[in-house]
Parts: structure tokens; sequence; C-alpha cells
């Protein structure tokens, strides 16, 4: 490729792929859906007025707010002077309402042991767990640090902590002692609350070492409080230390089962959830009580069709935000029965989920791209081996959704027909915030489509103007929202720096997206990701997804190199799909990169294409290009701490299978 001598502008990142599928709403499932096209219009006429009339519809206050907004950029406050009390709206207010037999969750181990949790099972565990904090001393506004794995005490801990008013901060299970006690310095935490372990591929995978070594490091935690989840499979015991450790049965079980939720602003800090940066220090997101609980069961009952009797499942870990928002606080508040299990989709084999779906008739399922991927990668038959005709509504969250990945969910999983919702949303905005609403909205395979009912998003250019219909720019958000993340711990300079400087007034949320004619969202990845071949910006989405249209491909990701032509020059990474005919020959290899090329353009051909068994990820399972590009140029790899495997990167490096041009 020769260099233009006259580069004409080009936008602030490149429109490549045109995908013009669209699945309109079927009319028996519009019928009955919970949300209605009306939602638009009210939000819009006046998103303050909306929000407070579903404050006062859904949250049961203790004493009513007296304004709904204040608007100090870039700090919110929503629903101003209210008292509630998170974990009564989650679960005792369903209890008093008859609702105590109604099973909240179906929870499953790995190994295959079950527990089911109804509603007055929750109110009198996470009671006896509240009383039991007070016991340790922690009190209202202290910081509470949790690390467990998948287990019923996860989420009981949470609600104890948020029936009480102290912050907690959950830790996920996977992280390492460094991380855990990082996070435990920053927030000042008090107490841990942990496990000995959990069952992890078919595996008892200990915790409390890790907590040991963290609290070397950690001179605020007073005690901690251990779940006995793994007992004598844990080899040699799992150590006490004396007058520090505590177990959970020892003092929550003999508790009074009965606890006065405290009465808490609507501003109180509900908790703090730690978003790693790509090399900086982590940031604390700081969530509230009022607007949280309204963002995320008001999206939680409209995105994913919740009906009473529905039984719902998000696949995600409570360790990450989706598992606070759409495990916990949201499902709880619309007293909705979940399923939460505790391993990992491949153990014992690929048809685990669809086997659970099976067993407790799931009607609604949400999971993250990559998860559908791996399913792709192994292909349909186990899910065709199982009755999945329960399932109405699938969702999808974490990164952009292929659209062939996304067809692929909703032929195989969806049996063709089933809405499939793509929700994008961050740590930091707590609730959904661009998706559609199913039964309302007409998708497009790969979009998230439209902003929830009163969000405002624009795509803009780099000196903050509208990118017209059809150009793609940087994704902002234009007001407030009541889940909104209320600063980073201790820094408010930073959470001005990191969201509010580059576009005055405005989010900027860090990714990429582009608006087709017809007003539709297609994110397009971290605006870092991008790529400047020959003057165009190109984002790694597209040329992601045109690889993942090839029909040998499960799963692809692909980054910049420097070259001394094109300036970068565009390096792809592929997994293939399981099968007999897909041989990761150099024949092949050229034929995908020729495939891209007819697929969106020349200029996004990559230059060289690899084939490797697995892609470095963080452990919520999105792609870490950064290491992909240290790989791709053989540098010294950059920081790993957040790798979920770390044998991937030494397979890719031996790898042979490359072509290139
Ligand atoms: C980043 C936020 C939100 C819960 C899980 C992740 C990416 C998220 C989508 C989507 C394209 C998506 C964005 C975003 N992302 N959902 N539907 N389509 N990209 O939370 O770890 O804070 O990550 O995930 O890049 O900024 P998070």
């Amino acid at each position: 490729m020769s260099i233009d001598p006259f580069p004409t502008p080009t936008p602030e990142i490149e429109n490549l792929l045109a995908e013009d599928r669209k699945f309109p709403p079927d009319p028996a499932f519009a019928a009955q859906a919970n949300a209605t096209a009306e939602l638009y219009a009210e939000a819009e006429a006046d998103p303050e007025a909306f929000w407070a009339r579903l404050a006062r519809e859904r949250i049961d206050w203790v004493e009513d707010f007296h304004t709904t907004l204040e608007w100090d950029l870039p700090f919110a406050k929503w629903f101003v002077g209210g008292k509630l009390n998170i974990a009564y709206n989650c679960i005792d207010r369903h209890v008093e309402r008859g609702l105590g037999h109604k099973v909240a969750y179906h929870w499953i181990g790995e190994p295959g042991d079950t527990r089911t949790i109804t509603f007055a099972d929750l109110q009198r565990e996470v009671s006896k767990a509240a009383n039991a904090l007070l016991e340790l001393g922690v009190q209202t506004g202290d910081r509470v640090a949790i690390y467990m794995p998948m287990i019923p005490e996860l989420p009981i801990a949470m609600l104890a902590c948020a029936r009480i008013g102290a912050p907690h901060t959950v830790v996920f299970g996977g992280f390492s002692a460094e991380a855990l006690s990082g996070r435990i310095s920053d927030c000042q935490a008090k107490l841990v609350i942990t496990a000995d372990g959990g069952w992890r591929r078919g595996k008892p995978a200990p915790l409390k070492p890790a907590v040991d070594e963290a609290l070397e490091s950690s001179p605020t935690i007073e005690h901690t409080l251990v779940v006995r989840r793994l007992g004598d499979a844990v080899e040699g015991g799992t150590a006490m230390q004396d007058g520090r450790d505590v177990w959970w049965d020892d003092i929550v079980d003999r508790q009074p089962p009965v606890h006065e939720p405290v009465a808490l602003d609507s501003e109180h800090m509900l908790y703090l959830l730690y978003t790693s940066g790509t090399t900086a220090k982590p940031k604390g997101i700081v969530h509230s009580t009022a607007g949280y609980l309204l963002g995320a069961s008001f999206t939680h009952e409209m995105v994913f069709d919740v009906k009473p009797d529905d039984v719902y499942w998000c696949a995600a870990d409570v360790g990450w935000v989706t598992g606070h928002s759409y495990i916990v606080y949201g499902p709880l508040a619309n007293a909705t029965t979940s399923v939460l299990y505790e391993g990992t989709p491949d153990t014992p084999d690929w048809g685990r989920w669809w086997q659970i779906i099976e067993d407790y008739k799931v009607n609604i399922l949400y999971c993250a791209p990559t998860a559908i991927r791996a399913h792709m990668k192994q292909g349909a038959q186990y899910a065709q081996a199982h009755d999945l005709s329960s399932l109405r509504v699938l969702g999808s969250v974490g990164e952009p959704i292929n659209p062939v990945a996304w067809l692929w969910y909703q032929k195989h999983i969806g049996a063709g027909t089933k809405p499939i919702v793509d929700t994008w949303w961050q740590t930091e905005t707590g609730m959904i915030m661009i998706t559609p609403l199913p039964g309302v909205t007409t998708t497009k395979p790969g979009s998230a489509t439209f902003p929830f009912p009163g969000i405002e998003v624009d795509v803009i250019d780099s000196a903050g103007n509208t990118v017209p219909l059809g150009g793609g720019g940087l994704l902002v958000l234009k007001r407030p929202w009541p889940a909104m993340l209320r600063g980073i711990y201790g820094d408010p300079e930073r959470y001005k720096e990191t969201y509010w400087s580059r576009f005055p007034g405005m989010y900027f949320a860090g990714d990429g997206a582009k608006r087709d004619l017809e007003g539709y969202l297609w994110l397009l990845g971290r605006v870092d990701d991008v790529m400047n071949v020959s003057g165009h910006r190109l984002s790694t989405t597209e040329i992601e997804s045109a690889l993942v249209s090839h029909p040998a491909v499960a799963e692809a990701a692909v980054v910049g190199g420097p070259d001394p032509v094109t300036g970068e020059a565009i390096n792809a990474f592929v997994i293939l799909r399981l099968g007999p005919s897909n041989e990761p020959t150099p024949a092949l290899g050229d034929e995908l990169r020729k495939h891209v090329a007819t697929k969106i353009s020349p200029i996004a051909k990559p230059k060289g294409l690899m084939f490797v068994p697995d892609l470095p990820k963080t452990r919520s399972g999105k792609i870490m290009r950064r290491l992909l590009r240290d790989i791709a140029q053989g540098r010294a790899l950059g920081d790993t701490t957040t790798l979920a495997d770390a044998g991937v990167v030494d397979l890719i490096r031996s790898n042979t299978g490359a072509s290139e041009d």
C-alpha cells in the first residue's frame, strides 16, 4: 500500500462494516412486553420528572425525597432528602407482601450440590449476617471487603453490609493477594468476608491463603469472616488466626434472625468497585443507594422483560458490576428468581449451561460475547442436546458482539426467534445505558441500537462536534443518570480528569462508536485500540467481526504494529472453530485476509495473521489487545496482573502458522 500524497481528512473512526439484516419484534412478544415505545417519549419530554415518577413508584421510602437532582457538574445527587434501605427494598418488602416462599436463588455448586434460597430465607440469613457484622464492630459507613467464590453467602454478605450501611467492595475471587490488599488499603476496609475456597474445574480452589497474604500488608483489617465451602477438601486444612479470623458458622448461626434495616440517605455510599486502568492504580468507583437501586431495577425489568414467574440467569461473576446490578440488586429489587452458578461453562463439559437451562427452565440468559464465542468454537451440538425452549430473552454484555456471534446465539440458543439484547454499559454507569427494548426495538445483529429511555448519548469528533449519521467517533453521555458513579473513592480530581475533562460538560466513556444512517449505535471498542493505517482510523471491532464472519473462525483479535509505509499495520490473531476441515494453514490465512478485504475494505486487510489456540483475556473475558501488541512487536510484556491465564501468552508465542505479505 502506498502513501496518499494528498490525504483527505478522514473521519474520527472509519465506518467499514455494513450490516443490514434486521429483526423486528415478534408481535406476540410485543403484545406482552414490559416496555413500550412511550417510555422514550415520556423520558425525553422531562427526564427528571420521568426518573422522579419511577423512583416514587418503584422504591419503598422511609422518607420521601424533596429534590430529584442536584447537578453540580460533574457531581450529581439524586433523590435528595430521601431515606431508604436497599436491602429492605430487595428482600423484606417482598416478604411482607406474601412472597416469602418465592425462590430468590436457585444455587448450583460446580460439583452438583444445590441450595434453594427463598426470600424468607434471605431475610433471615441477611439479618443474622448483619447482626454478626455489628458484633464484629462494623458500623454504618465502615468499608467491608468481600472476596468470595460464587456461593449464596456472597449476595448475603453484600446485603448484610447494605442493611447496616457499611459500603462493600467485592474483589473478584480470581484476583491475587496483591490486588486484594491494594483495594483494602485504598478504602481502609475494616473486615474481609471470605471463604476457605470454592470449586473450580472439578478441583478445590482455596481462597483463604491469599487473604492471609494480603493481610500482611493491610493493617486496617480487624477481622476476617470465613465461610466454610470446601471444608475437608482443603489439603492440610484452613489456617485460622486466633482473635482475627472467625468462621461464618460460629458467629452468624447463633445471631438473632431479626434485624431492623438502617434508614440511609439516598446518596449513602452503597459500594465501591475497583476497575483496573491499563497501567495506573485501580480506581474505586463509588456507587450510592437510591439512584443505583432505581437504575438497576428498572433496566432489569424493561431490558430483560422479566415477569413474576420467570427464572432469570445472569452468568457473570458477582465480582463484576454485571453481577452487582444484574445478579444481586436489580433482580432482587424486582423479586425475581435467579439462578446462581458457582462454576465454569466447560465443567464437566460444554453442555453444563444448557443442562442448567433445561433443569431450571431458565427464561432469560444474560452472558458475555466471550462465552458465546467459546460455545461457537465448540459447536452447537452441546446446545442441541438440551431442551432450551423455556428461553424467552437472551442478553449480551461486556464487549461488542460480532454480528455472526449474535446470529449464532439467536439461532442455536434462541431457536432463531428469541429477542437478543446487546447491552452497553460500564462499571461507572451502574446500569444498562444503550440497549434494545425487547418487543419494542427492531434489532440489527451487532448493534446495541439506542440509548435507554432518559439517557442521552452522542457520537462526537475530537473537536467535540456531533459526527453525522454514517460516521464514527467517540461515545459520550450528555446528561446525568440515576445510577451514575458518584466519583472515584478519595480522589475527586481524578474523577473530573478521567471522565469529564476531555469534552466540557460531557462524560467520555473511552469507547468508539458509530451511528448508521438510521441512527443505530454500533460500539467500536476502546479508542485506545484504534489503529491508524495510511491515515485511516480503523476500529478493531469491525475487522474482528469481518474475520468472525468467515465460517472457519470462532474468535479474532486485531492490533496495530508499526509499519514504515502505512504508519501502522494490522496484525490479526484468529481462533478457529473446532472441526475437521478447519486447519490452520497458510492458505487459510490468506483466504481470511482476503475475506476481510472483500467483506469490508482493502485498507482493513490484515498484514499479518496468526492462528492461536486462545487469546489473552482479562478475568472478565475482555481481550487484552495491549498484550497482543507486545507479542506482535516482539516486546517485553507490559502489566500482566489482570490476565486470566498466563499460559496463553507463551502458547501464542510458541505458535507457528503465521502468514504474512
Ligand atoms: C466496557 C466497560 C458493563 C458490564 C461489564 C463490563 C465494553 C460493555 C458492551 C457492549 C460493546 C461493551 C466497553 C465498556 N462493553 N458492554 N454491549 N458492546 N462494548 O464493565 O468492565 O466496566 O467494562 O466494556 O468498552 O466501556 P466494565
